[in-house]
């Protein structure tokens, strides 16, 4: 077996070797040719992986050092932060989330990894599986969204379409879910900030997508930037030992961020990089990437007792075991021939399917969506054709040449349209374009406005405190909506933008996230009615960024808001008394709902949800319980719905959100046409962590929702019994 193997030759391995299977290093992208000190390194068996070399002789070159010339001749693996595409792009993640569909995630990421491996590269830093209930942090960009759920379905299906049934496929890489553990609870949405999670908390919402993909085999977990409770999660050892090795029986192993490790020393968590060492190598961190202080500290910490020897064996066997998965020992070099078929067809064909999947319909006024065949429309805005902005965050390695824009498309197929960006770019602030905008729009039957957000304004350190259309955007679509004519808005950003200045003056909105490769022609295709937007939103879309952090599986409070006790600010009579207002936790601006629900997203057709059904009233911790809807397309289209089933715990032990989605499916039905669709959950979905950290159902009266998203659905009530 492997670790008869594995233990063979660390027996040979020297403490320096050891040491230099923990150590994940670059190259500067600026290197002309191999710096010889590291080819050194790489031959004393001093280096365990790299990452981001895309120098195809570099990784053949250091590959046959390793292998032929090193000590113990254990090859290196090449990783790079392949999120949501190598070549080909797909949606962001969280577009990718948008779609609820973790089949195109899993394909999504197999043709990633077909792509990758073609560049040689055996590991991949994703999928990214931190819950993001606040949209001002950049990385939403790249969470699968707000709900542990849908996060943990799609976390499963990222790491199935990484690495399929047998690491060794030379076409699949490893994967690394990360960031272990609560990095995008960071206080107000700014990215690296401290993090507080009680225990239920991390163990009820925060956990669940990283149990789902170690339970999916990801073959390593990256430890998160942050602080969580005070400890920094790389050096964790409550986190990275008891909880992710003890009881998630993971046995890959755990990378650090990038400098993480010696970042303990700002954290004010270590005195110097050698205590960092000392507390991440304690905490159970196997390799570190970029920073060099188990290089530089671990031998003398050995020797001084501070870290075993059999700690240190402990990481390079869990390095080693994911080396002998990906087939290194015998396969250690890249195929040459496999040259990865960059935007193959077949590639690019799901790029676009994904992207059309992924776009959610907001708004769709007198069903001006989609538009008559022979419209002449005014293409404005600056994402219409921003080649690079429309990949989103995460896209080294898509050529824009590649990139198939709005504009692209329409220049293709159609000639019914006339273009004027108005804005150079989404920040710009200058009016210069706005004539000539105004002056197509005039002539136009209807305004498409492609805005949002360029790429850099959301990803890693990229957090907004305010979510609007920056620049001029909002101004300039200010501007076009006095021409009268109709605008449909098509949003590209890396999170919900708040819109609720604009919204009323917008006959349509489409969100299509940073829609990848293929936008162009989804959103094309979407707006002409040869396809229908599908995506439903996987976070909850804010009215203002003074509302975040919002989430839909909220706690009620004890003043719960609804629309009977909710006074707006503009109703308050004049010189009201405090008592008067109602005391409920709302905001008096904005209230307490978002602008768009979680799960939310319109169709070009309607669905209507009847005859709620739940196959018993009482049910015990065996049975299953079986929950029935009939829904009818009650438009003229065909079309797909994303049914959901959501479940309140109505009274805990602990206080138990509002909602929690528990099911969902995918259902197309033709129009007229009536289905019904049929769940079933057991105690097992009712399951939470309480206050004594027991995770357990409890008896009591539960209430079950189906319906298009969390704001709605048909009701019923069970009762869980002993
Ligand atoms: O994988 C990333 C991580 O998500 C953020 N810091 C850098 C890593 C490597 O690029």
């Amino acid at each position: 077996t492997h670790e008869a193997k594995i233990a063979a030759i660390i027996s040979k391995m020297t403490l320096e070797e050891k040491i230099g299977q923990t150590n994940l290093r670059g190259v500067s992208s600026s290197a002309t040719s191999l710096p010889t000190d590291l080819k050194e390194s790489v031959r004393r068996g001093n280096v365990g992986a790299f990452l981001n070399i895309m120098n195809l002789e570099y990784v053949d070159e250091l590959q046959r050092i390793a292998v032929e010339e090193s000590p113990n001749g254990i090859p290196l693996i090449f990783g790079r932060d392949v999120i949501h595409g190598f070549k080909t792009l797909f949606p962001i993640p969280l577009g990718l989330a948008a779609t609820w569909d973790a089949e195109m995630v899993e394909k999504s990421s197999e043709i990633a990894a077909f792509e990758a491996s073609g560049a040689g590269i055996r590991w991949t830093f994703a999928p990214m599986l931190d819950i993001a209930r606040d949209s001002r942090w950049g990385r939403i960009a790249e969470s699968p969204g707000e709900d542990p759920y849908l996060s943990a379905v799609l976390g499963a299906a990222y790491v199935k379409g990484f690495q399929g049934d047998d690491l060794s496929n030379p076409y699949r890489i490893a994967a690394s879910a990360k960031h272990y553990i609560g990095y995008g609870a960071a206080i107000g949405g700014r990215d690296y900030n401290t993090v507080n999670l009680n225990e239920p908390l991390l163990r009820n919402v925060y956990l669940p997508p990283f149990k789902a993909a170690v339970d999916a085999g990801a073959a390593t977990v990256m430890s998160a930037f942050n602080e969580i409770n005070g400890i920094p999660a790389t050096g964790n050892k409550f986190l990275l030992k008891d909880v992710l090795r003890g009881e998630l029986q993971f046995d890959g192993f755990v990378v650090s961020d990038w400098d993480s490790v010696i970042e303990m020393v700002y954290h004010g968590f270590a005195r110097d990089d050698k205590q960092a060492a000392e507390l991440a190598a304690k905490a159970g961190l196997d390799m570190e990437m970029s920073s060099e202080a188990y290089e530089h500290h671990l031998k003398e910490l050995i020797k001084e007792n501070k870290v075993s020897i059999e700690e240190l064996n402990e990481f390079v066997r869990n390095i080693l075991r994911v080396k002998f998965r990906l087939g290194l020992f015998d396969n250690p070099y890249r195929n040459k021939k496999h040259t990865g078929n960059f935007y193959a067809e077949s590639h690019l064909a799901e790029a676009k399917k994904a992207a059309i999947e992924s776009t959610v319909l907001l708004k769709n006024k007198n069903s001006i969506l989609p538009i008559a065949e022979k419209t002449n429309v005014a293409i404005i805005g600056p994402l219409a054709n921003a080649p690079h902005e429309q990949l989103g965050t995460w896209s080294f390695d898509g050529e824009k040449e590649q990139t198939n824009t709005p504009l692209n498309a329409y220049q293709k197929v159609n000639t019914n349209f006339k273009f004027a960006k108005g804005l150079d770019y989404s920040r710009d602030k200058s009016t210069k374009g706005f004539k000539e905008a105004i002056d197509i729009a005039k002539k136009s039957d209807v305004i498409l406005f492609f805005g949002g957000e360029e790429a850099i304004l959301s990803g890693e350190a990229h957090s907004r405190a305010n979510i609007n259309l920056p620049g001029a955007q909002e101004e300039l679509i200010n501007e076009l909506a006095k021409t009268g004519k109709p605008i449909v808005l098509i949003i590209m950003a890396g999170r919900p933008i708040t819109i609720t200045n604009l919204i009323d003056k917008m006959d349509a909105v489409l969100m299509a996230w940073h829609p990848g490769t293929m936008g162009g022609e989804a959103l094309y295709e979407i707006i002409n009615g040869i396809k229908s937007p599908e995506g439903r939103l996987p976070v909850s879309w804010p009215k203002t960024a003074g509302q975040l952090p919002y989430f839909y599986n909220h706690k009620n409070t004890g003043r719960p808001a609804d629309s009977t006790n909710y006074i707006a600010m503009d109703k308050i009579p004049v010189a009201a008394w405090q008592s008067s207002l109602g005391n409920k936790s709302h905001y008096l601006d904005v209230g307490f709902t978002p602008h768009f629900p979680f799960g939310y997203g319109l169709s070009y057709t309607t669905f209507k949800y009847e005859n709620i059904f739940i196959s018993k009233d009482v049910i015990n911790f065996n049975e299953d319980l079986e929950v029935k809807v009939s829904i009818t397309n009650t438009g003229k289209k065909d079309g797909k719905e994303i049914v959901q089933l959501y479940v309140q715990d109505i009274v805990g032990s602990i206080t138990r959100p509002v909602k929690e989605l528990k099911r969902f499916k995918h259902i197309f039905l033709k129009s007229g046409e009536t289905k019904e669709v049929s769940f079933k959950i057991s105690s097992k979905d009712l399951e939470f962590v309480n206050h004594k950290l027991v995770k357990a159902a409890e008896e009591g009266k539960f209430n079950l929702w189906v319906g298009p998203n969390a704001a709605q659905g048909l009701k019923a009530s069970f009762v869980l019994k002993k």
